[in-house]
């Protein structure tokens, strides 16, 4: 048995990790530390684990085998740094890191302490994904030419109320575009899979942002891969699809396409199909991350020294550098656009959002207000009056 030490226990802490560590009977989580000390006492008494630390220095001289890193992105640097200090083998949640140096570095210290060092892509264990890395190997679609791979999502919505009342964006919005935006925060995942469907690195890229929103970063982004082994990779992802939205939808979308047929999993409908010359498969449909699946592999990595599928500090560092890279792109050629195209400078602080629905003008919305009242689903956009609590604020690091 392997005992883990999981530090930052957060949402993902809470909702993928923990759960699934106790899927694995290789694997106990043994210690737990989070700079909120309530918050990893809630995880300890919630998934049983012996021991809760207040100081990092206690977590990291605990009796654990590996560490497990669920805190923001800036701060896995100095967490890597720790563990290698303390001797502990790594899982590390994407984005590795918030930049080059210290990527390089983070894998140089794990190497030259001779620990092991996985990035936490737990879309590769979903069975599907499995299955389409099965597929492509068996030539199910003959040689591979293009993957379309699309995940446009609200990210739980824009808004949230301040303490003074105010209509704000969430703190967990305004933290993942700090730390680069959808391509650097989800699309890295899409890389990592298109890296790994194709077994072939990319050799050229190019990115193009689009902003509905004011940040830095766009929050709706293409990327694409021309790989060594002739295939293409589309990527688009975004944060801001139907994010102020009453009703939101997300899509996501994978669509392999082969010289014989295509295979095509889609989330929200729950299809997973395979079309070719022999004719139509319907597959049976999972989930698009597992993370039971990534710590079983996690465990054997462990007990035999031997990566299997698990991705490497290498695959952490190529994924967050296409995507940081594809980002910087598009940031830079921002303003191309608009020489020719002035709407395109409009972004989301020009457009006044009603959150009231009493100001909203009855043709704007083209909806009863009544039923908007009624079926309202997300009283941050209807009741600013109210402050909307999730069970971790005050303890979420922004
Ligand atoms: N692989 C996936 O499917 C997936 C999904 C969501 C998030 N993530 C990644 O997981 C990480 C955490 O995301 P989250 O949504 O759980 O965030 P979160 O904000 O909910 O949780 C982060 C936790 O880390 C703690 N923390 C912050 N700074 C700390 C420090 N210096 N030392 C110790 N604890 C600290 C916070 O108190 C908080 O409890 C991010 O890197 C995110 O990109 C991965």
């Amino acid at each position: 048995m392997k005992k883990i030490g999981l530090i930052g226990c957060g949402m993902i802490a809470e909702q993928g990790h923990l759960p699934a560590i106790q899927q694995v009977p290789e694997l106990q989580t043994y210690a737990l530390y989070d700079r909120n000390f309530e918050r990893a006492v809630e995880l300890q008494q919630q998934f049983s684990v012996p021991h809760a630390y207040k100081t990092e220095e206690e977590f990291y001289s605990a009796d654990i085998d590996a560490v497990v890193i669920c805190t923001p992105a800036p701060v896995h640097y100095q967490n890597v740094l720790d563990s290698a200090k303390a001797q502990k083998h790594v899982l590390c949640e994407k984005p590795l890191a918030m930049t080059e140096k210290e990527m390089l570095e983070m894998e140089k210290v794990m190497n030259d302490a001779g620990l092991q060092f996985f990035i936490g892509f737990n879309y590769r264990f979903s069975q599907s994904a499995l299955d389409i890395h099965r597929l492509l190997r068996d030539q199910a679609i003959g040689e591979v030419r293009l993957l379309r791979l699309i995940y446009n999502w609200h990210l739980h919505g824009k808004w949230e109320i301040n303490e003074d009342g105010k209509q704000v964006d969430t703190s967990l919005r305004k933290g993942r575009m700090d730390e680069g935006g959808p391509l650097v925060d989800c699309g890295v995942h899409q890389i990592d899979l298109a890296r790994w469907w194709l077994e072939s690195e990319v050799e050229w890229q190019h990115g193009i942002g689009v902003w509905l929103d004011t940040y830095e970063a766009p929050d709706h982004v293409f990327l694409h891969m021309a790989h060594g082994c002739g295939a293409h990779t589309k990527v688009e992802v975004s944060f801001s699809y139907n994010d102020t939205s009453r009703d939101p939808r997300t899509h996501f979308l994978y669509e392999l396409i082969g010289t014989d047929g295509v295979i095509r999993y889609n989330r929200e409908e729950h299809s997973f199909e395979l079309r070719n010359s022999h004719g139509t498969q319907y597959l049976p449909w999972h989930p698009e991350k597992s993370f039971a699946g990534m710590y079983r592999e996690f465990a054997n990595a462990l007990a035999t020294g031997k990566p299997g599928d698990m991705p490497t500090a290498k695959d952490g560092i190529l994924a967050s550098r296409i995507a940081r890279t594809a980002t910087e792109e598009a940031i830079r050629n921002r303003d191309k656009p608009s020489i020719n195209n002035p709407s395109s400078q409009i972004s989301a602080a020009d457009v006044h959002v009603h959150a009231d629905p009493e100001e909203i003008p009855i043709d704007f919305l083209d909806l009863p207000l009544k039923r908007l009242k009624t079926h309202n689903r997300n009283p941050a956009r209807t009741s600013p009056q109210q402050p909307v609590k999730s069970k971790y604020d005050g303890k979420k690091d922004s």
